[in-house]
């Protein structure tokens, strides 16, 4: 044996007992991470009767790039800058907010939590045609739709979700994009969207949701629904109603989107834990409440809910003698 061959086995060798080694933390890893989470479901109050079905987060397959790889340079930059509207809308782009919340307070984990709408799940699912306004909406129309609804965008400094073409799109598409690196472009891809919760026998209750309300939520949202305020004025709970939340055409105003979301993500660090009649109790007390009007009422009251709320939401009916839809607490 040449010392060159001789050098050539040693490398071999030790190439092969690192991926023993390496195979063998993996697995140990797995055994661990299994354990983990094992331990973390059946941690869950047992109390609570789970009414299946329930989501499981290893049933969404995909996960997104860490942020610690994005690249340097002008496609880096751009990426951080859109994660940073993403997650701290109020402060970058807060002439556009009229409302008191962050894209990441509804997709959670800046936009990476399955069934929380998860920004890769979305990306490769646009252009694609929506019944809400019955034409092709592009990845832009989508995020400009939350500015208008989620965000309140009519009550803000420009009146307005941002103009076509402008640059917080560029940015938010650019980490939407990057988030979904090595999706397949069109798949439905398993946590995207908010669960579809089935219905229940019982139907849903404002009155049983306050109850369900007072024990979960309160605690962090306030009894009067209007969320934390920090002493800079940014929320750390968000509002759920009233005048700093979404407004009533905001897909969190239906009480079947707001159910699915609280099912698998609320109570904050402990998603899953109520039952889907709770879930859809509380849905429908959390949306029973005044909020913004919703800027595609031109006319009356009845003729925005004929248009555009036909079925799924309390707008313009009266709950506890308050016409819901008219702005007036
Ligand atoms: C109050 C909660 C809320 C906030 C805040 C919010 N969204 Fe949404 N978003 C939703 C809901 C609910 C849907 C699904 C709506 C529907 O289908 O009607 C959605 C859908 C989307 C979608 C399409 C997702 C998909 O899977 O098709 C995109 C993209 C999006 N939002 C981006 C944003 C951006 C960007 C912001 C911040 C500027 C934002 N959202 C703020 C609740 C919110
Ligand atoms: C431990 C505190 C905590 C509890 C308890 C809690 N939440 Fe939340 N909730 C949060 C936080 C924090 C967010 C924003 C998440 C983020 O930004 O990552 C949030 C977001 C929300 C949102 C979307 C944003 C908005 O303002 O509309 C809804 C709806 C919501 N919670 C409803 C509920 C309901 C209903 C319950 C009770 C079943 C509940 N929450 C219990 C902390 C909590």
């Amino acid at each position: 044996m040449s010392p060159n061959e001789s050098a050539g086995t040693e490398r071999r060798t030790f190439r092969a007992a690192a991926l023993l080694i390496g195979g063998v933390l993996a697995i140990l890893g797995l055994f661990v991470y299994l354990g983990m989470t094992q331990a973390g479901w059946s941690a869950r109050p047992a109390a609570a009767p789970t009414d299946k079905p329930t989501a499981r987060p290893e049933q969404a397959a995909f996960t997104p790039p860490s942020v610690d790889s994005i690249p340097d340079g002008p496609y880096g930059d751009a990426i951080r800058k859109g994660m940073a509207i993403f997650n701290d809308t109020q402060n970058q782009v807060g002439e556009y907010a009229g409302s008191k919340l962050k894209c990441s307070n509804c997709h959670l984990d800046s936009g990476r939590q399955p069934f929380a709408a998860p920004m890769w799940a979305a990306w490769v699912k646009y252009p694609s045609y929506r019944t809400k306004n019955e034409q092709i909406n592009t990845m832009e129309d989508r995020i400009s739709g939350c500015f208008t609804y989620s965000m309140n965008a009519q009550a803000s400094v420009k009146g307005k979700a941002p103009p076509p073409g402008d640059d917080i799109y560029r940015y938010l598409e650019t980490y939407f994009a990057w988030l979904a690196t090595g999706a397949k472009v069109g798949a439905d891809m398993p946590g995207q969207g908010y669960l579809a919760l089935p219905k229940t026998a019982l139907g849903y209750d404002p009155a049983r949701g306050q109850k369900v309300y007072e024990e979960n939520c309160a605690s962090c949202h306030e009894l009067t629904g209007e969320g934390q305020r920090l002493p800079n004025g940014s929320y750390d709970f968000p509002p759920l109603w009233g005048p700093n939340s979404f407004n009533w055409g905001a897909g969190m105003a239906k009480i079947s989107n707001a159910a699915g979301f609280i099912k698998y993500n609320m109570p904050f660090g402990n998603g899953n834990s109520l039952t889907d009649q709770q879930a859809w109790d509380v849905a429908a007390y959390v949306v029973s409440h005044e909020r913004p009007r919703d800027p595609r009422q031109t006319g009356s009251i009845e003729q925005a809910r004929a248009a555009h709320h036909k079925s799924g939401d309390y707008y313009g009916q009266v709950v506890n003698g308050d016409l819901l839809g008219d702005g007036k607490p």
